[in-house]
């Protein structure tokens, strides 16, 4: 479904991906493993498009020079040239870091904003579908975002994401900031994402732990490189995995 080859992106001197390959087939839920500054959101974001904007908007500020080499392929196509909205509508779709929510719109309206190109009805079918994963988020329907809980933002955002109607959805750092609790919650929703609606998920996190049993592969990166890859329960008897992500 999508090949990243070669991969690299600069900011100015500074690397954020370096000669990274990925393959990721229609389905799966991967991983991508690494701790702060690793390059997780640099490869999410490239994925995703989003560099494209951010490159024009450092160079119109006269700000960081961001470069980027490599190609990635979606379905077959070479998309690496392709801006973030029109890889929206094709189906890749980035819940980026953090939670970003509208603060100051309610839960609704969130949905019905992350919705805008889609119709009335799919609209209606993305609400019903994040409801039933997170049933938190209809009890909040008319509360503004800004008073959720740090885990019902994240679900939001999710929820946000399915809305714009991914076969390919890519998370970075979902589990940031929530509780052990909260971080079960998703994990389970996000398993029933997969199962249910058959999307794909690339998931970007530090502290991995919790997802490591359900992921179908793994890549553990480092500097920008790969480093270490293998299946979830592959890299869970590693010891060098064990050591330098769950600190035993
Ligand atoms: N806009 C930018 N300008 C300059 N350097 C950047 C920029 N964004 C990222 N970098 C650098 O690229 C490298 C990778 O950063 P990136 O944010 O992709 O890592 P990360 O794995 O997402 O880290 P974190 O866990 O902190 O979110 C870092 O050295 C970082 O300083
Ligand atoms: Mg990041």
């Amino acid at each position: 479904m999508l090949e990243v080859k070669n991969l690299m992106v600069f900011y100015e001197n500074a690397i954020g991906v370096n000669e990274l390959s990925m393959e990721i087939r229609t389905g799966q839920i991967v991983g991508v493993i690494g701790s702060n500054s690793a390059g997780k959101t640099s490869l999410m974001n490239t994925i995703s498009g989003l560099i494209h904007d951010m490159r024009i908007k450092e160079k119109r500020k006269g700000g960081v020079r961001i470069t980027i080499m490599g190609q990635i392929l979606f379905e077959g196509r070479d998309i690496s040239n392709m801006p973030p909205h029109i890889r929206a509508q094709q189906g890749i779709v980035l819940c980026r870091e953090r939670h970003p929510i509208f603060p100051d719109s309610t839960v609704d309206e969130n949905l019905k904003i992350a919705g805008h190109l889609r119709n009335r009805a799919e609209i209606k079918h993305g609400m019903d579908m994040g409801f039933s994963l997170f049933p938190n988020l209809e009890r909040w329907r008319k509360r503004k975002a800004g008073f959720l809980s740090g885990g019902e933002q994240q679900m939001l955002a999710i929820a946000m994401a399915m809305i714009v109607g991914p076969k390919l959805m890519l998370l970075d750092e979902p589990l940031l900031g929530l509780s052990p609790a909260m971080q079960t919650q998703l994990v389970k929703a996000l398993k029933a994402i997969r199962r249910d609606t058959g999307v794909t998920l690339v998931i970007a996190e530090q502290f991995a732990r919790p997802l490591l049993p359900m992921l179908d592969f793994a890549y553990v990166i480092e500097n920008g490189m790969l480093t270490l890859t293998g299946s979830g329960p592959e890299l869970m008897e590693n010891p060098e995995i064990k050591s330098a992500y769950f600190g035993v």
